[in-house]
């Protein structure tokens, strides 16, 4: 083998790892976990004024925030954990319903109806007066 022919070899295997580790970065940083996570929403604020109802919903940050009672809310990342589609909160039957194949979870972020098997990612919450906080 003539010395270029084996240096353009071993220059394409090289952009073939390199691109392997690309892929690999790549799937990592999609994550859809967020990490860090802390914000507060003004409940006196219009766009979270679903907040102030029971079963009331908003997602701000790619986290579903419910209002379970008064003074009493949930949080979760909204990514369904079979695929990642966003989940919605039905008030009337006190769930979250991923529309893309149709996976039920709790009130509590549990699954209750696959094809989902891991429960929802939750946050924690904590209210004073009007402010909501969110967080990590
Ligand atoms: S992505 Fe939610 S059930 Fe498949």
């Amino acid at each position: 083998m003539k010395r270029s022919q084996f240096i353009k070899m071993v220059g394409a295997g090289t952009v073939a790892c390199a691109c392997g580790q690309l892929v690999s970065c790549s799937s990592k940083g999609n994550d859809p976990t967020p990490s860090n996570i802390d914000f507060t929403l003004d409940l006196t604020q219009p766009a979270n004024a679903a907040l102030t109802s029971n079963g009331g919903s908003v997602v701000q940050q790619g986290i579903i925030i419910v209002r379970v009672s008064a003074g009493n809310f949930v949080a979760y990342l909204r990514a369904c954990t079979h695929e990642g589609t966003g989940v919605n909160f039905q008030p009337s039957s006190n769930s979250f319903v991923c529309p893309n194949h149709g996976a039920t979870f709790d009130i509590s972020g549990n699954v209750t109806k696959g094809p989902a098997t891991r429960a929802l990612t939750r946050y924690n919450t904590s209210l004073s007066g009007t402010s909501l906080r969110v967080f990590s």
